[in-house]
């Protein structure tokens, strides 16, 4: 017990499913709550009987044994325990099946449209624009509270698993297949979501930013990720810019409204607007982007992403563009 208690002392709110802050996740942790209190009473009973029996044999076994009412209490006990059993797993059963449907059938028809794709090792995430069209973002997810988002799942490559446990529980993300999940947010602020099936060598740092926020700045945000990059005025931005639109960045990446337009990594059109870098690897900083722009192996072995060399002056501008990208 004192392990446990010094263990889970070091679980934060922002990743845990014991902090609901959603709908799904409510049901989930009320469902925890039902198992623990119906398991915990088995085992206490359990314990009990245990401690009886133990007791009860220590007293001579003449007096009692092949009596008939012995016999009798004997039927009469072991018909009462196997009726709380039953009693006890159609109970659980009946009410994981309950919160199975209620999570599966949360749908609205006004919901919000999301795409999100498993690559290794980051998340896509598409929105549907409200006149049509999609907008793309990465490693950063936007819940308007109080409304329904409908996530649509697929991978790239391999098996990953979604999981924001503060809002939902695990759902697979497979290659070849889209799977749903609809999330019920309740509580604006940020949660971290990871990915929670091993996926390769980054498994554990392709986690996910969630922010859950009032209904008017989801829209508000939405709208600024729908723009493409502002205009640079700064000369060494006006630079960076160039290398990376115009370089080898603009193999994979795309930033709208410039000649970038690569498919393969994450959109980097509003890149200083989000909250971290590398789908959680560090907090987003100019520091940051530029040492993880220098050597992305160093920093996340296996990565997907190739090292480009850069003069100093080059790296400088590169990283002052991508910091002005908000
Ligand atoms: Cu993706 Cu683990």
């Amino acid at each position: 017990m004192a392990a446990a208690a010094a263990l889970l002392a070091g679980c934060r709110d922002a990743q845990s499913a014991l902090a609901p802050a959603a709908d799904q996740a409510a049901w989930v942790f009320s469902l925890l709550g039902l198992m623990l209190w119906i398991g915990g009473a088995m085992y206490v009973l359990v314990l009990a009987f245990l401690a009886w029996a133990i007791w009860r044999a220590r007293r001579p076994l003449a007096a009692e044994t092949g009596t008939r009412g012995s016999q009798r209490g004997l039927s009469i006990s072991l018909g009462v325990w196997a009726g709380i059993i039953t009693m006890g797993l159609t109970v659980l059963s009946l009410a994981s099946f309950v919160v199975d449907r209620r999570v599966a059938l949360a749908g609205a028809r006004d919901a919000v449209q999301v795409r999100v794709t498993g690559h290794q090792w980051w998340w896509r995430i598409q929105y549907r624009q409200p006149g049509g069209g999609w907008v793309e973002t990465a490693n950063e997810l936007h819940l308007p509270a109080g409304r329904v988002t409908h996530v649509e799942l697929g991978s790239s490559d391999v098996i990953h698993s979604f999981w924001v446990p503060n809002v939902a529980g695990k759902m697979d993300v497979v290659p070849g297949r889209i799977n749903v999940l609809d999330l019920t947010p309740r509580k604006p602020g940020w949660y971290r979501g990871q990915c929670a099936e091993f996926c390769g060598l980054q498994h554990a740092h392709m986690a996910l930013d969630v922010k859950v926020e009032p209904a008017s700045d989801f829209n508000a945000w939405l709208a600024g990720q729908a723009q493409g990059a502002g205009p640079s005025v700064d000369p060494a931005a006006v630079r960076g810019k160039q290398i990376v639109t115009q370089g080898a960045c603009a193999a994979c990446h795309a930033v709208r409204g410039s000649a970038a337009t690569g498919r393969v990594g994450p959109d980097l059109t509003h890149i200083a607007s989000r909250r971290s870098i590398a789908a959680g690897l560090a907090p987003f900083s100019r520091g940051a982007l530029q040492g993880w722009i220098a050597q992305p192996n160093a920093l996340k072995p296996g990565t997907m992403m190739p090292a480009v060399p850069l003069s100093g002056a080059d790296a400088d501008a590169v990283s002052l563009y991508l910091t002005s990208l908000r």
